[in-house]
């Protein structure tokens, strides 16, 4: 039983493979969260809390002259605005009387077999027996709003999610400002925060401090979760490494504005909340009607961050990538962006297609530019039209050819776009995000367009949906390159301008999970600018996401490690460039490319037709090893085995298989030395009774993690190395 409730202390018990989480329904109704860590049984963990009359901690009128119980310090599980709890909260509330307060309590529950799933919203999903759900219904006696907190438990995954539904069981319209998925609190302080931040470029930067008094968040105001911050954060211990501490893991499964907030109070202890960003939203709620706020994965590890990722990779593997791309083997492709930008036609496309079939390469992906008046960025956004006379005849053709020389085909598109120099813009003036009378934002030149409107949607999708009908398209890359601003929908009245960040994002799930439904066939791979929208949400459409705009083999090892930390190898889009590389000038080994674009879904982006023939046999044999060694990368378990930030000279990882019989070691010298030092890597996870070989040398499992494996003297700059190493029978 993955839920235990003890009927005489009303304490609720989640249970997972390792881990526990506890609440408790407590005088009057209140309730109470526990604990979330290490599994303690259902001993009833209230006893942790001090009970006593604090100065300036209010007390609910029922508890009279007993001093000892407030909402200002008592652990919550949602917290709420207005009543004595002044922490960052979960929900705040415009009542009909113009009052700001509700006040939540427990009325009763419901214990569902499977996991819950989300009308309209990304989430997690179980198979048959692999999930519970824990349903806890709430009321504010007052004005009769509602509130049911969904928990989902994957005892085996070791996952707990939560999602909050708010309900207006009043008789009164109810403007809610604040809906967030969950709050978490600890009852300890000196806590650090890992989270994942950036730019266009360069995202998921992680950085790590120290939890001070006082609130700090990360978020997103820019309509998807953004370059700038992930939706993805972890708490830990101050002493916690790799393989050490205690950790929690959070990952929101939502794509737009959000936020993630930490404060440490006046009696140290810390509280997480995490949800939609309440900065530019605002819901009304009619009697009878609800909210759904998206859903957070958490994850707890005892044994540090290592496990942690394992874990929340494969919870996206397992729980949230679904369709037959989860598991089938993706294509390597040659994507003509970096080849030509704007600047090819159909014979340009198929010669590239042509001598990437001759090396391996088993997909050709047409990027920006095949469309409407496109060649440059100026224009044509909202046109999908085939510009026939470019592509020297239909898109229908070109994807025959490229199919008849045995490659599939793949397509860029970026529904949510619309260029002022458009068709669609001067028939739909109106389907154009811009506050009247305001002039806007323009980015790279163009204005998104009002997903909020199923209309629009609708519109946009009858397009795109022709294309994939007549057109053998086998892969689809979904762009989104700018942020939102200027909030404003033609289509609601000026009390509902607050419910378009929320209402976009429904929109474009219903667009995904329609093109999905409909093209089961079809690979999606998520791009926004590169990484601007790599999240669980989105994850749950695309299985794969384009990591980022730069494709610089050295800046892309800080990149793809800050992304490991949340998300799977098989989400990570990542290609074999050209030298000097197109973002930093920075030249690097072909080799060395290839070694860091294997460690994610890989491909290629340059013109294959400047190779030299010496080039063109390491590409060749690079295809060869990433196909032989596909399986252990992406089902293996990936090991992070240096800190790129740290004082290094190299960059290492490596992918062991489940059963552990193979690894695969990878690493790149980033600093030359004259009379260098010796690099010792110690690798992780392997079977240290085992012997492995690696070419002509044998070394147990013990003596490759304690000892550690000596890489080889660098031979020029960025050099890298790849060894596979098999475990002996
Ligand atoms: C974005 C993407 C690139 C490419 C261009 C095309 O920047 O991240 O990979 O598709 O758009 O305009």
């Amino acid at each position: 039983m993955a839920i235990l409730l003890n009927q005489e202390t009303k304490v609720f018990t989640l249970q997972t493979k390792t881990s526990a989480y506890q609440m408790k329904v407590a005088d009057y109704g209140v309730l109470l969260h526990l604990y979330y860590g290490r599994r303690i049984g259902d001993c009833d963990l209230s006893y942790l809390i001090q009970r006593t009359d604090r100065g300036f901690c209010g007390n609910p009128y029922e508890m009279q002259q007993d001093r000892t119980f407030s909402l200002d310090y008592f652990p919550q599980e949602y917290s709420c605005f207005g009543i004595g709890d002044y922490r960052t909260d979960c929900v705040k509330v415009i009542n009909g009387d113009g009052s700001c307060a509700v006040d939540y309590r427990y009325r009763s529950h419901r214990i569902l077999e499977g996991k819950y799933a989300l009308e309209g919203l990304p989430a997690l999903f179980a198979g048959e027996g692999q999930g519970e759900t824990l349903v806890i219904e709430m009321e504010d006696q007052c004005t009769g709003m509602k509130l049911e907190l969904y928990y989902g438990i994957l005892e085996e995954a070791d996952v707990i999610t939560r999602a909050a539904k708010i309900i207006n069981g009043g008789e009164k319209t109810v403007l809610l400002k604040r809906a967030m998925s969950m709050c978490l609190d600890f009852n300890t302080d000196g806590m650090d925060w890992v989270h994942f931040y950036g730019k266009h470029t360069m995202e998921r930067e992680l950085e790590r401090n120290r939890l001070h008094h006082g609130r700090q968040s990360v978020g997103s105001e820019r309509g998807t979760s953004s370059h700038q911050h992930n939706p993805f954060v972890i708490l830990c211990d101050p002493s916690c490494t790799e393989e050490t501490g205690e950790c929690y893991g959070a990952g929101l499964i939502y794509s737009g504005s959000f936020l993630a907030e930490a404060e440490v109070d006046q009696f140290h202890q810390t509280r997480l909340v995490m949800g939609i960003s309440p900065d530019q939203f605002s819901w009304m709620l009619n009697p009878g009607e609800s909210f759904q706020t998206p859903e957070v994965a958490l994850i707890y590890s005892g044994e540090g961050f290592t496990p942690l990722s394992h874990k929340f990779h494969r919870m996206a593997s397992e729980h949230l990538i679904r369709g037959q791309w989860a598991k089938k083997r993706r294509p390597i492709l040659i994507n003509n962006w970096e080849a030509t930008y704007f600047n090819f036609n159909g014979e340009k496309l198929l010669n590239i297609a042509r001598e990437a079939k001759e090396l391996g390469i088993e997909m050709l992906v047409l990027d920006d530019g095949w469309f409407g008046k496109r060649d440059s960025d100026y224009s044509g956004l909202g046109d999908w039209t085939v510009n026939e006379k470019k592509l020297g005849g239909s898109l229908k053709e070109l994807a025959e050819k490229v199919n008849a020389l045995g490659m599939k085909f793949g397509l860029w598109v970026e529904p949510e776009m619309i260029s002022e120099d458009s068709n669609l813009y001067r028939s739909h003036p109106d389907w154009t995000m811009r506050i009247p009378g305001r002039p806007g934002n323009v980015a790279r030149s163009q204005f998104v367009l009002d997903f909020s409107r199923p209309e629009v949607v609708d519109g946009i999708q009858e397009m795109i949906f022709k294309i994939l009908d007549e057109v053998n398209i086998e892969y689809v890359k979904w762009d989104f390159n700018r942020s939102i601003s200027n909030y404003f929908s033609t289509a609601l009245p000026v009390n509902r301008q607050g419910e378009i960040g929320y209402r976009y994002m429904l929109g474009l799930y219903r667009f995904l999970e329609n093109l999905v439904t409909r093209y089961p066939h079809i690979l999606l791979e998520g791009c926004s600018g590169g990484g601007g929208r790599f999240d669980f949400g989105m994850l749950y459409y695309s299985p794969q996401i384009w990591c980022s705009d730069d494709t610089d083999a050295v800046e892309r090892l800080k990149i793809q490690y800050g992304t490991s930390f949340g998300y799977p190898i098989s989400a990570v889009g990542s290609h074999v460039s050209a030298s000097p590389n197109h973002q930093t000038g920075r030249k690097t080994p072909l080799e060395t490319r290839g070694t860091v674009a294997m460690a994610g879904s890989f491909g290629y982006e340059l013109d294959l037709r400047c190779l030299s023939p010496e080039e063109k046999e390491i590409v060749r044999h690079q295809i060869q090893e990433y196909k032989q060694h596909y399986d252990l990368i992406h089902e293996g378990d990936y090991y992070r085995l240096t800190d790129p930030y740290g004082d290094c000279r190299g960059v290492a990882w490596a992918f062991v298989s489940q059963d552990k019989a193979e690894c695969l070691l990878c690493a790149v010298l980033t600093r030359l030395q004259a009379n260098p030092d010796g690099v010792i890597v110690k690798l992780k996870g392997l079977n240290p009774g085992k012997r492995y070989r690696a070419g002509d040398k044998v070394y147990t499992g013990e003596a490759l993690m304690y000892g550690g494996f000596l890489l080889p003297l660098p031979r020029e700059e960025y050099q890298s190395w790849r060894f596979y190493l098999k475990a002996e029978e």
